[in-house]
């Protein structure tokens, strides 16, 4: 398929994808409106019986399920997460109490092929904005950092298809650095996406208010985790770019426990990229076989450095806050609610400058030879 074909292919799926998340957050099949509306406010009031009533409420049966469409029922899971979460920080396990949710809560997660159980993707893109907006504490906080997550996830989507598409191409295509520096720009909304953060959330905040609606909940014999910023997987455009060849089993382990919490289309492709070299790896092997090709993998390499220092600048700001949130001093759990900790994002921040700093090393490697 030639380039042109293939842009307007990409122009018609973002389109489709774009239209069908305001369907999803226009969507209200259970009725619930005015109940999450009114969330925060309970929530405040710690009012669990209140919750426990409305959660069984507004739970429908599989029968009416059956008669949802797909993203009717990506609403109803993301509305009755809601309150999942709202129970949960009030410290009830849900299901303990409700074992009739169990049941819609599983027909949800085969319908749209997701775990039985919201995610970070009903609650931030699939979440109404505005007075709709679903918010465990109505605090502008919890806007700020739903807003980051919205940002970043929709620049991830045209990242992951542009990596995908490197994978087929050769290092020495001319397009193949043009292609990665776009990469970069989209990766560029993660940094500032953390800036907002950064600015605009209190690590207090987010340590003793928010972070406790995140807790996993149990559903059958399974722990499900809550709707985790960690649980965004940028981890795949590290695999593309450097992790598929040179990850720590520490960050490989977290992968492998997020990628139940993503989207369908985004689950396959992890195993597939697992033994497929990194660009890295590509482009320094390219570099030692001699002048000529080190010469005309240059553009890629400079490319390839910039993206990875795109990549650590949000790691960086990133790092910053969640140590700030995580501090003895404040925290109310040692772990973060996708499950890893503050260690793991180090050792990732520090694996992207290693291998920035290889292939800068064989790029002057090869300058210095000639
Ligand atoms: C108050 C704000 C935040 C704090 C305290 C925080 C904290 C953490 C912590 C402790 C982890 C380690 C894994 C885990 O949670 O289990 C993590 C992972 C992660 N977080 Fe956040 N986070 C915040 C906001 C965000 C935002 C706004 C985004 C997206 C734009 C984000 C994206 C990620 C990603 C992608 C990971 C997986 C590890 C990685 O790829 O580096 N986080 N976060």
């Amino acid at each position: 398929m030639d380039d042109f074909m293939t842009a307007v292919l990409e122009i018609h799926a973002e389109r489709w994808l774009e239209e069908r998340r305001e369907r999803i957050c226009n969507a209200d099949p259970l009725g619930a409106d005015a109940v999450l509306a009114t969330l925060p406010q309970v929530n405040r009031e710690k009012d669990v019986s209140w919750l426990a009533m409305h959660l069984s409420d507004i739970c429908p049966t599989v029968d009416a399920i059956h008669r949802f469409t797909e993203e009717g029922c990506i609403a109803a899971m993301r509305d009755i997460g809601m309150l999942l979460g709202s129970l949960k920080q009030n410290g009830v396990e849900p299901l303990a109490v409700l074992p009739a949710v169990e049941p819609a809560l599983r027909e949800l997660g085969r319908r749209t092929e997701m775990i039985p159980r919201d995610t970070v993707h009903h609650y931030t893109e699939w979440n109404p904005t505005g007075v709709r907006q679903r918010m465990y504490t109505g605090d502008v906080q919890e806007t700020v950092l739903i807003d980051a997550v919205r940002l970043a996830l929709s620049h991830l989507e045209p990242a992951i298809e542009l990596c995908m598409s490197l994978h087929e191409l050769p290092v020495s295509d001319l397009m193949f650095a043009t292609k990665l520096d776009t990469v970069s720009q989209h990766i560029e909304y993660f940094a500032g996406a953390m800036t907002t953060v950064v600015d605009g959330v209190k690590p207090e905040f987010f340590a003793r208010t928010l972070r406790p609606y995140f807790e996993h909940i149990r559903v059958g014999g399974e722990s499900y985790l809550g709707p985790a910023a960690a649980h965004v997987p940028l981890y795949i455009v590290d695999l593309v770019l450097w992790a598929s060849d040179h990850a720590s089993p520490q960050y490989r382990g977290f992968m492998q426990e997020s990628i139940r919490h993503t989207l369908p289309r985004w689950r396959s492709v992890p195993p597939y990229l697992e033994n497929k070299p990194s660009l890295v790896e590509r482009i320094v092997a390219a570099m030692t076989r001699g002048a000529d090709e080190a010469h005309t993998v240059a553009p890629a390499a400079n490319a390839l450095v910039h993206a990875l220092r795109t990549l650590r600048l949000f790691r960086s700001k990133h790092l910053g806050m969640a140590q700030r949130a995580y501090r003895e001093s404040i925290r109310l759990f040692p772990l973060g609610s996708g499950g890893g900790d503050v260690d793991l994002l180090r050792t990732i921040r520090d694996l992207v400058r290693e291998n920035s700093e290889l292939v800068l090393h064989s790029s002057a490697q090869q300058s210095g030879e000639h």
